[in-house]
């Protein structure tokens, strides 16, 4: 597409801040050194997200046995008019891991409906996803202006501060604090609450423990997408960093540990092998049945919520939870000091 043509280029309200760039590669290179060195193996979660990882995660989004997606998006669609109706004029809607920000959509439409402007700060490590996004977003509502931010939570926060000048809603959506540790959640969550102020809100969407199955199910769906995407990251090494990972010989696992009430995702070595990395000038050995720990989606009863919230310095106002039980959308605010 030439620029000119662009509509984020030519509509004059879209603004990107490139907080990735440069030392991206140099990152993953050394998280996968350290964590392939590891014992037991792991890989960090976020790296999940290249194109390819990101389009898969929408698939998921959509499969029968991930309810996560609908069962939240059922919560906003009715909620929507009453989040608005909570702000006195046009505000800034930040997003934490936008991705396709599909979501969103009947949010930003109550906002436009209730206050005529809008705007939208998505906050994504996928570039491309945020680009697109953005698209479509400002094609479909003409009223909206957007800074996209590209980069991490952290880089999110940082531009958080200066959209001051407006009432803020924090969007963390999709139970993505459940790829968090319990504390890492409550400092993460606290960092939130320091970067805002007292008539700024916090929407978080956090998916509830529940039976074995139905969460099993989510993270292991029949189609086998789930384990694209976690074998994706393999992939991903392959190309970046020469690695000479065979995809097909990992397999994909997801289990429930009850106890401390976490889906664990594994990517498991089928017998034994050594696979070159080029880049790293390494050649990781795996046993059979060997384990890579991928990511972690941690599951909270209401009161395990309330106790997270109170630990960040926030104040639960509103939970609300979809006709099965299954997903809670928290709407909180600063506790007072
Ligand atoms: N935030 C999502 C979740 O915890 C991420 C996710 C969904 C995911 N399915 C996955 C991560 C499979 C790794 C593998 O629900």
């Amino acid at each position: 597409m030439r620029e000119r043509d662009d509509i984020l280029t030519r509509s004059g309200r879209f603004a990107l801040v490139d907080a990735g760039g440069p030392g991206e590669h140099a990152a993953f290179a050394r998280d996968v050194r350290a964590g392939l060195l590891a014992h037991p193996k792991r890989l960090p979660c976020w790296y999940f997200y290249d194109s390819e990882g990101s389009r898969l995660f929408e698939a998921i989004c959509e499969l029968p046995e991930y309810y996560l997606t609908r069962a939240e998006q059922a919560i906003l669609e009715e909620r929507s008019g009453e989040l608005a109706s909570l702000f006195r004029g046009p505000i800034t809607l930040v997003e934490l891991g936008s991705g396709s920000a599909r979501k969103t959509r009947v949010l930003i439409e109550a906002l436009l409906r209730r206050h005529g402007t809008a705007r939208y700060m998505p906050v994504d490590i996928c570039r491309p996803a945020l680009l697109d996004s953005a698209r479509a977003l400002l094609t479909d509502y003409p009223a909206l202006e957007i800074r996209a931010v590209a980069g991490e939570y952290s880089d999110g926060l940082r531009h958080v501060a200066e959209e001051a000048d407006r009432p803020r809603l924090i969007l963390w959506l999709g139970s993505s604090i459940g790829n968090l540790d319990r504390p890492e959640a409550a400092e993460f969550l606290r960092r939130v609450r320091e970067a805002v102020s007292a008539h700024d809100r916090l929407l978080l969407g956090i998916d509830l423990r529940k039976d074995r199955a139905v969460l099993e199910a989510a993270y292991d769906d029949a189609q086998g997408i789930t384990a694209r995407f976690n074998r994706n990251l393999l992939v991903r090494i392959n190309r970046e960093l020469g690695g000479r990972f065979d995809p097909g010989r990992f397999l994909h696992r997801a289990v429930y540990n009850a106890e401390v009430g976490r889906i664990e995702m594994y990517l498991v070595s089928e017998g034994s092998q050594r696979v070159r990395i080029e880049a790293l000038d390494l050649a990781i050995a795996f046993a059979p049945g060997e384990a890579i720990h991928t990511e972690n989606s941690y599951k909270y009863s209401p009161a395990e919520i309330d106790a997270l919230a109170s630990e960040a310095g926030l104040r639960l106002e509103q939970r609300w939870v979809d006709a099965a039980g299954r997903f809670s959308v928290n709407l909180c605010a600063p506790a007072s000091r």
